[in-house]
């Protein structure tokens, strides 16, 4: 298990709009990658945003920055980023996108793994975990090898605001978002930490327990509620998804072993299989890896399973 490269990393990212470039920004300044190539099919604004990238390398990590319209670029990647697709407009849900972006999940991923035989293809494009499944069944890619970005930017949220609440660093909090990339995700709050302790039992200097009820509903619905809030303010959400999709990268480009709330094809795992959601997972060089069984309170097992069945039915009206 090894944190640093051993040979040249090529990351491609397909789609070339707020979030393909928010995450080729982050790949750049935290120097995930030895080289980045974009691809959009929009001529004009691929090679804009290819050249304004280029010309801030003298300040970041060493780094090549390649652009085109055609998916040729992206020839040899080890890891392909895919974000394109139609997003969420205001007040609309991420479900609400299926359609449209599954069939172009269904004719990329073919297309890309051909130019990029070994590649790791990780899905950003929402609905994350529909998007994810297509893409899967569209491939006869070994399991592991396509997963989705699931919910790691919404536990990156959770831990954020539960940071916030007590004043300690977000680093000190530990705590996930399950399920779906979306409004039926669920938040475990039973086996969430502050500092190391349980933060159902987390009380302030007055000995009074910080995480009530109240709270804990109060900050899951924050979560859930956060992209639409982004969406309605500045038209998408980009930069946090941008960096989270950057420590997926760097997790698989340096075989990391770290273990993420990716999206991937479950199979078994408390009970859920046939859908692509999210669960702590072991994220290395070859993708996604063994889920692992956290341990859950009655009603966040209830809840995972309610939301694997809105995913299983949203698979289902769109034949998949
Ligand atoms: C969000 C988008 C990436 O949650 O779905 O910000």
């Amino acid at each position: 298990m090894s944190t640093t490269r051993a040979s040249k990393s090529k990351v491609s990212i397909v789609g070339a709009g707020s979030v393909g470039t928010a995450v080729a920004y982050a790949c750049l300044i935290r120097g995930s990658a030895d080289s980045l190539a974009l691809f959009d099919p929009n001529t004009a604004k691929v090679r804009a945003e290819v050249l304004d990238l280029n010309h801030g390398t003298q300040f970041a990590p060493a780094c090549r920055i390649d652009g085109a319209d055609d998916p040729a670029v992206t020839a040899g990647s080890d890891l392909i980023v895919v974000t394109a697709g139609a997003k969420q407009k205001p007040g609309q849900s991420r479900l609400e996108l299926a359609a449209a972006n599954v069939r172009l999940a269904q004719e990329l991923t073919p297309a890309l793994l051909a130019l990029s035989p070994d590649a790791v293809v990780l899905f950003v494009s929402n609905p994350v975990d529909v998007v994810t499944y297509a893409a899967i069944r569209a491939t006869d890619a070994p399991g592991g090898r396509i997963l989705g970005s699931g919910t790691v930017l919404d536990s990156g949220r959770l831990r954020f605001l539960v940071a916030q609440h007590v004043g300690i660093a977000v680093e000190n909090v530990h705590a996930l978002i399950v399920g779906e990339h979306g409004d039926s995700e669920i938040t475990l709050w039973s086996s969430a930490t502050v500092g190391g302790v349980p933060a159902t039992e987390y009380r302030d200097e007055n000995g009074v327990a910080v995480f009530d009820a109240a709270v804990r509903e109060r900050i899951s619905t924050q979560v859930v509620r956060s992209a639409y809030e982004i969406i309605q303010g500045k038209g998408a959400t980009n930069l946090a998804i941008g960096l989270s999709t950057a420590r997926i990268v760097e997790a698989v480009l340096r075989d990391q072993h770290r273990v993420l709330p990716v999206s991937t094809l479950q199979r078994g795992v408390h009970g859920v299989e046939g859908v692509c959601l999210s669960l702590p997972t072991i994220v290395d060089g070859r993708g996604a890896g063994r889920v692992l069984e956290i341990p859950l309170a009655p009603d966040e097992a209830d809840g995972l399973r309610a939301s694997a069945q809105t995913l299983r039915e949203v698979q289902r009206s769109l034949g998949l």
